[in-house]
């Protein structure tokens, strides 16, 4: 989002990685266990290490080893256990005996050499209870194992009740719109409509719109005019880019020419889908077409169908018939969408954490592997006893809530506090002190990534028992967390929804249920609903999570963590199903990075959500807590938002067989040089045969067929169009251009910023080039090769991979100044790819492709006055106040430096690279640009 302050949201990532594993390896010297830095060092070195097991080195030696102790249970070799050490502590397997769950029962002789099949149940294999040979489960799923955590808020539910739900959601609710969408000042506000922040479409308004609309002619006419040609807009907010567009439509303001323009207004037609009523009715005021439904959702299909079906030109008698107006279940060829559009809609979609442990051989794919991190909240029962009755509740009613959730805290988190995870922490901590503490702790203990927390149990529980540096820090949380939770309740999810809902009419006391509740994060298990959701996820980025956990486990860290939205794939499968058969285009601009990018943001910060809280005027602000310091404090009151992985909507797509067309900067998708675009009749020969083919099976109507020949040789000449008209630069023109680094000077992260992602669902017919400008790379491995390195992602997760030596080994080599310098380096990267292509689709759009051939480049080069004239008068009159003029400068002169060499150059800067690829795309054969001449 353009919000009118200046862009904190983009939370600056940690740069420094932190080596976690150093404070454990300490503390292992010092018991000696590790003979020195040098072996741990060397075990980081070697690629097929993994996390040491911290109770091995410890526990194994004088002729004890693991094979002969921990066979068995804590009784089997009682001559093991000294008192020093313990099963629980040393044996991967201790967490196997329990209650009936017995060695002799598991493991008797009569079962034989694979155990009595009844015990064994996810993690719990014969490998790990009966041998002690397989990795052993994680402390929190212990220290959740004997809890129902059903209560406990998931992550995504939170988010979506808190922005989406009917009841106290911050967009339902209309808190979103200027004058709360009650009317007011926010009708009057022109296209400024939010009341906290505001998007491109408005910031921009009518030119962002407007490169959608010449974006929108190029796919109908790839479409071969499909009539009608219907785009489906989701999430369209205050509707100005619906509004732009249509009007851009009507008025022919892209200057086609006029006969084309006919055909291409008469077929138009465009549908809002929005989610929050109070923003649809905004829409609807501004007489948009806006349908209810959730993006996250495949069941709302069939209603945008039914509208789409619904259209003006359906309305008359002839409509009854008409194949267009027909409403089904899924998408036809007649009346399915053409194009799915969506601006920072992604950003919205609620958010999942996991977490993913290092140690051991974890198998990517296997649910046990991961956990995903829940919320509970907390609040003073006497508070809570107050806020009751405030809200009128009767005293039966009243007592009957607090005797509920004091039930509920006891019950769960006494329990948990009673594993032998929270045990051992009990031995730690002052006696007295309460189940809720003990359990937070321990939680938030995952997040000390300086300790190196470790995932086996059977590590932790050592670790808590030996290592003092741990157990201090426990001492201390727990403490605090003592103090703060004195005489608390926690509550479950469903009374924690029935307060906010008899809230949701009452502000002012809602602002105090905020004010005294507390929010704590605790990872748990999977549930087998999340592993089923989950399962395609696992299988889309294993490579890729397979080469972030080589890179972390050398770099020592315990685990990873990650954000994925299950609504993304949802979201594509419900644009599948709206694109029909004959397919079709999706189109979303937001925030956001590649997979692996943010992964590693996640990674080396515990605490980071991957969820952000935008800059909130004053005004709004009034009554509520403190809501920056941490995300869900002022939950329902207040934006929040979230980094799209573009990784993985295309993985989504993939999956249903589409293909991925453009990926990168959202300025890449202008084109300010004309686009010459011809159907040849070579593909219309090779479809003409296709469609004979289809239709001797049966499969398309011969009606689908008869595009073929119609549209025969059809050339068409699409007017360039540019957001930096000749008017004034304002900052939110800088900003889509994507010079941000003079904004506000904190080097906030630049690669996360606004990028789209343009799919293609198939159609039966062509292969579609609507955009002409370098795609970005969506897998780290896919990184274009001619990039000397990569602005697009974490810039110590690129350069330490690029030192060509182990990551550990380059994390040695790194320096606070190396450092600083790359932040800039990378920032910078990232911004001047982006005026390497501007720079060479202005000069075609003014001048033609000629100067930028090879030959022609080098000779400017030569000339210093013509170099002047070009580079000294054109571009800098254009691009120098936007950019500086020693930027533009310094990048015009490096890219004609490498258009006047061979494509087959070493690396070299990515806007060198950027620029050249630029130039073939637009000036070779079949190439797409050419000057802004009157061609009609
Ligand atoms: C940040 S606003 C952006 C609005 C608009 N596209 C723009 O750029 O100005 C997010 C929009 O998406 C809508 N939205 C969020 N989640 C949605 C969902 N799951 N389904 C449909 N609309 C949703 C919101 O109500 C809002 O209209």
């Amino acid at each position: 989002m353009t919000r009118h302050s200046l862009l904190p949201w983009h939370r600056g990532i940690p740069v420094l990685f932190a080596s976690a594993q150093a404070v454990a390896m300490e503390n292992l010297l010092a018991q000696k266990s590790v003979s020195s830095i040098q072996e741990w060092q060397d075990s980081l070195a070697d690629e097929t290490a993994a996390l040491r097991d911290v109770s091995s080195d410890v526990c194994w030696q004088a002729g004890f080893t693991k094979e002969k102790c921990c066979r068995g249970d804590a009784s089997t070799t009682p001559e093991c256990w000294d008192g020093s050490y313990s099963f629980g502590e040393c044996c991967p397997n201790a967490d196997c005996w329990e209650g009936d769950f017995t060695f002799d029962f598991c493991c008797g002789a009569k079962y034989g050499s694979t155990g009595n099949q009844a015990c064994w149940a996810g993690s719990f294999t014969h490998q790990l209870c009966c041998l002690a040979n397989a990795t052993s489960n994680s402390w929190a799923d212990v220290l959740a194992s004997q809890v129902e955590t059903e209560q406990f808020y998931k992550m995504d539910d939170f988010y979506t009740d808190a922005q989406y739900g009917d009841e106290w959601g911050y967009y339902s609710k209309g808190h979103v719109l200027l004058g709360g969408g009650k009317g007011g000042q926010g009708e009057t506000q022109g296209t400024q409509q939010f009341a906290h922040f505001t998007t491109y479409p408005m910031a921009l308004s009518p030119h962002f719109a407007r490169v959608f609309c010449r974006l929108l002619f190029v796919m109908w006419v790839q479409l071969d005019e499909r009539a009608p040609f219907r785009v489906v807009e989701m999430g369209a907010g205050s509707g100005q880019l619906a509004y732009d567009t249509q009007q851009c439509v009507r008025t022919n303001a892209l200057g086609l020419a006029p006969s084309v323009w006919r055909r291409w207004a008469a077929a138009f037609e465009y549908t809002i889908m929005e989610r929050s009523p109070a923003l649809r009715k905004r829409q609807q005021s501004r007489g948009l077409r806006s349908v209810a439904g959730d993006a996250q959702s495949t069941a709302s299909c069939k209603s945008v169908l039914a509208a789409l079906a619904a259209s003006t030109a359906c309305q008359g008698a002839e409509g009854l018939d008409a194949p267009e107006c027909e409403a089904r279940d899924r998408g036809t060829a007649e009346a399915g969408a053409s194009v799915v559009l969506s601006n920072e809609l992604l950003d919205a979609f609620a958010p999942v954490k996991l977490r993913f442990g290092l140690y051991g051989q974890p198998n990517i794919t296997h649910c046990g592997s991961w956990q995903e991190v829940r919320l509970v909240h907390t609040i003073p029962e006497e508070r809570l006893r107050n806020l009751l009755a405030i809200m009128g509740f009767s005293e039966a009613w009243l007592e009957g809530t607090i005797q509920q959730v004091r039930s509920y805290t006891e019950t769960t988190f006494c329990a948990m506090a009673n594993t032998s995870i929270g045990y051992e922490a009990q031995q730690k901590v002052d006696v007295n002190t309460s189940c809720l503490a003990i359990a937070f702790s321990l939680s938030e203990l995952v997040n000390h990534l300086d300790l190196g927390i470790p995932f086996a149990s059977h590590n932790m529980r050592m670790r808590i028992r030996k290592d003092s540096k741990l157990s201090d820090r426990l001492r201390t949380i727990t403490s605090r967390l003592d103090s703060e939770l004195q005489a608390s309740v926690a509550l479950p999810r469903d009374i924690y929804r029935q307060i906010r809902h008899q809230l949701r009419d009452l502000p002012d006391v809602e602002a105090e249920f905020l004010h005294a509740t507390q929010t704590h994060l605790l990872p748990v298990s999977l549930s087998e609903d999340r592993c089923e959701e989950l399962a395609w996820w696992f299988d889309a980025h294993e490579p890729r999570i397979a080469r972030l956990a080589l890179f972390y486990r050398k770099l020592g860290y315990p685990a990873l963590h990650v954000v994925v939205r299950p609504g993304e794939d949802n979201f594509i499968d419900l644009v599948d199903c709206l694109l029909g058969p004959t397919g079709g285009y999706k189109l979303s601009l937001d925030y956001g990075a590649n997979f692996e990018g943010l992964a590693h943001s996640l990674s080396v910060d515990g605490d980071n959500d991957g969820i952000f809280v935008p800059p909130i005027p004053h005004e709004l602000m009034a009554g509520l807590p403190e809501c920056h310091n941490f995300w869900p404090k002022c939950a329902g009151r207040i934006d929040w938002t979230t980094f799209v992985d573009f990784t993985n909507l295309a993985a989504a797509g993939e999956r249903r067989g589409w293909r991925t067309l453009f990926y990168g900067p959202q300025n890449l998708l202008e084109q300010l040089s004309r686009l010459n675009l011809t159907l040849n009749a070579h593909q219309l020969h090779h479809f003409r045969l296709k469609c004979i083919l289809i239709l001797l099976w049966h499969e398309v109507s011969a009606g689908e067929c008869q595009w073929v020949t119609a549209t025969k040789g059809r050339s068409y000449s699409v007017p360039g169009y540019a957001v930096l008209q000749d008017d004034w630069i304002s900052r939110h023109i800088k900003g889509w251009y994507g010079r941000e680094s003079d904004m506000d000077g904190t080097g906030v992260q630049r690669w996360t910023s606004f990028k789209a992602l343009l799919l293609e669902k198939p159609s039966t017919r062509q292969m579609p080039r609507p955009i002409l400008f370098p795609s970005w790379h969506l897998d780290t491995r896919l990184v274009d090769p001619c990039w000397s390195f990569d602005p697009s992602t974490v810039p110590l997760a690129d350069w330490l991979p690029r030192q060509d030596s182990d990551p550990h080994a380059a994390l040695l080599k790194l320096t606070d100044e190396i450092n600083s310098g790359l932040g800039r380096q990378y920032a910078e990267g990232y911004e001047e790819a982006q005026l390497g292509v501007r720079l060479v689709d202005f000069i075609v759009a003014k001048s033609g492709c000629d100067m930028l051939r090879p030959e022609n480049a080098a000779a400017l080069l030569e000339r210093p006055s013509n170099w002047q004239a070009l580079s000294g008068r054109r571009l800098l009159r254009k691009w120098g106040e936007m950019w500086g003029e020693e930027t533009v400068s310094r990048v015009a002169l490096e890219l004609f430096k490498r258009l006047a060499e061979d494509e087959s150059q070493p690396p070299a800067s990515p806007f060198a690279c950027a620029g050249q690829q630029a130039m073939m795309l637009l000036c070779n054969s079949p190439g797409g640009g050419s000057k802004i001449g009157p061609v009609r």
